[in-house]
């Protein structure tokens, strides 16, 4: 799929079908044009209300004389004040569906009439780009009839403004990330395994230059004493995997941003045996290292000044003879003993040991990502990632860069308060809270922080974003943030 801006007026333009927009208070600037060629009639269709404005209503007008477009859809966006970024999502979601529908090929799109309140013309090319490429993601790998392939293989936004390469390649890019991560997420656990993820990260080593990947396996773990990470991986057959990917874009030297994903490919809960209604979900606990795999992806694309290395925890959670039973104590990586008091706390298991791994690159900010707990979904429902940080002007930096790519996060309390929680009279620290459910995000957030205390840190519980529901699927969040988050920090 190609995509180009132009700014030669609608007027002007013979083509297949042009995407214009109808505010249900003013005329847009496209819909202005077109009725100086069309004596008016357009303006009439809306204030008669053959055309709709209401969000998300798409009309098509055939063969409307005076212009050189066959077809224009006119899709609603409602009242001008309050069209805001989640509006826009709802009239870009209306035009992949009518793309994919009508199987267009080449279309336009008068960008100029998307006025979100308080972004520019930049920011609403970029998400409209990025939206339209993970509209047309419709999962079927699994599937024996394959969904229709897509059609479209131009589109061309109409501006005023010309510089607006750079957030046409951000969209593009991001979508693809994202549109990476849905299908990790989507894939079922007997596909998607740890040798799987470490495949695809030895895939971007082949594609990219800038990428440098490597996978180590069980038995080194095991020798250098990620006694945390294998007691989660032990009870599967299959292996579990450290996958470490850099990216270097950057030659001056800086210190690198690791991103480092929870990668458990499936959670039965192990001896603490998860409940079997709606377990099939538990596929989607590697949605922070698809998230990775996807931030990588995008990374790598768009060739920012930076070094970042992502890194993934990749292991199966399962119940096995040989399997970890609650009571178990082990010593991580970082010498710290931990009494599993449930077998199910397993995600802060792996990423303990990961989190002590990445010290060795002396890191300029780590940032993991996890589905970690269910009682975050219970605090925050499924909009806001949680993000945790033991620096205010990380966990900033991070809510910053999810208000600008609209994948947004809130801020949650790291307070040493919660730190006598995961006492234990039988080791450092217990792997759940002994106070029960209470906080239950945030006790978990706390036992990770006791293996990041060397570095600036930060921590997303994504166990409400990643995905909502088996309908839906995988949501690629939060990739759109962590890719924002790393541009912003790009030279
Ligand atoms: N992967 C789950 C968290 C989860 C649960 C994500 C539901 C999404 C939906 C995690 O490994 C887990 O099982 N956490 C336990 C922790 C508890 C044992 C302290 C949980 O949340 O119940
Ligand atoms: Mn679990
Ligand atoms: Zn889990």
């Amino acid at each position: 799929m190609k995509l180009l801006s132009s700014n030669t007026a609608i007027q002007d333009i013979q083509s297949a079908a042009c995407f214009v927009f109808a505010y249900s208070d003013k005329a847009a600037t496209s819909i202005t044009n077109i009725d100086t060629t069309t004596d008016r009639q357009l303006s009439g269709y809306i204030d008669s209300g053959v055309v709709s404005t209401k969000v998300a209503d798409v009309t098509p007008i055939v063969g409307l004389k005076g212009i050189g477009f066959s077809t224009l859809y006119v899709i609603g966006c409602g009242d001008s004040a309050v069209f805001k970024e989640n509006v826009l999502l709802k009239v870009v979601t209306a035009m992949s569906a009518t793309i994919k529908r009508a199987g267009l090929g080449d279309i336009h799109i008068a960008l100029d009439d998307l006025q979100v309140v308080g972004r520019n013309v930049h920011w609403v090319t970029q998400k409209v780009i990025e939206r339209l490429i993970t509209g047309f993601y419709q999962y079927d790998t699994t599937k024996s009839t394959k969904n229709k392939e897509l059609s479209l293989e131009l589109v061309t936004f109409l501006s005023a403004e010309s510089g607006l390469q750079l957030a046409i390649d951000n969209g593009r890019c991001i979508g693809h990330g994202i549109n990476i991560a849905r299908e990790l997420g989507n894939l079922p656990a007997n596909i998607c395994t740890p040798t799987y993820l470490g495949e695809q990260a030895l895939a971007l080593d082949v594609a990219f230059p800038e990428i440098s990947s490597s996978v180590i396996d069980e038995s080194e773990l095991e020798a250098m004493g990620m006694g945390c990470f294998m007691s989660v991986s032990r009870g599967s057959v299959q292996p579990g995997k450290l996958i470490v990917m850099h990216y270097q874009g950057d030659n001056s030297g800086s210190k690198p941003h690791v991103i480092v994903g929870k990668g458990i490919t499936f959670d039965t809960g192990g001896i603490s045996l998860k409940p079997g209604a709606g377990m099939d979900e538990m596929k989607y606990d590697m949605g922070g290292a698809a998230s990775v795999l996807g931030t990588m992806t995008a990374i790598a694309e768009l060739k920012p000044t930076i070094n970042v290395i992502g890194v993934i925890a990749a292991a199966e959670n399962m119940p096995a003879g040989n399997a970890t039973k609650p009571g178990d104590v082990v010593t991580s990586l970082s010498g710290k003993t931990v009494e599993i008091c449930n077998t199910d706390a397993e995600g802060r298991l792996v990423l303990a040991d990961a989190l002590t791994y990445v010290e060795r690159f002396d890191p300029e900010t780590v940032i993991d990502i996890a589905t970690l707990t269910g009682a975050v979904v219970v605090a925050l429902g499924h909009h806001p990632t949680a993000v945790y940080a033991n620096d205010d002007a990380l966990q900033q930096a991070i809510l910053s860069a999810g208000i600008a790519a609209w994948d947004r996060g809130w801020p949650m309390p790291l307070w040493d308060d919660y730190r006598e929680e995961i006492d234990t009279p039988y080791a450092d620290l217990a792997n759940i809270s002994n106070v029960g459910r209470s906080g239950g995000s945030i006790t978990a957030a706390m036992f990770l922080a006791q293996f990041a205390e060397k570095f600036t840190w930060a921590h997303l519980d994504i166990a409400g974003t990643a995905w909502r529901n088996k309908k839906e699927g995988a949501s690629g969040r939060p990739v759109g943030m962590l890719t924002q988050y790393l541009l912003d920090r790009s030279l």
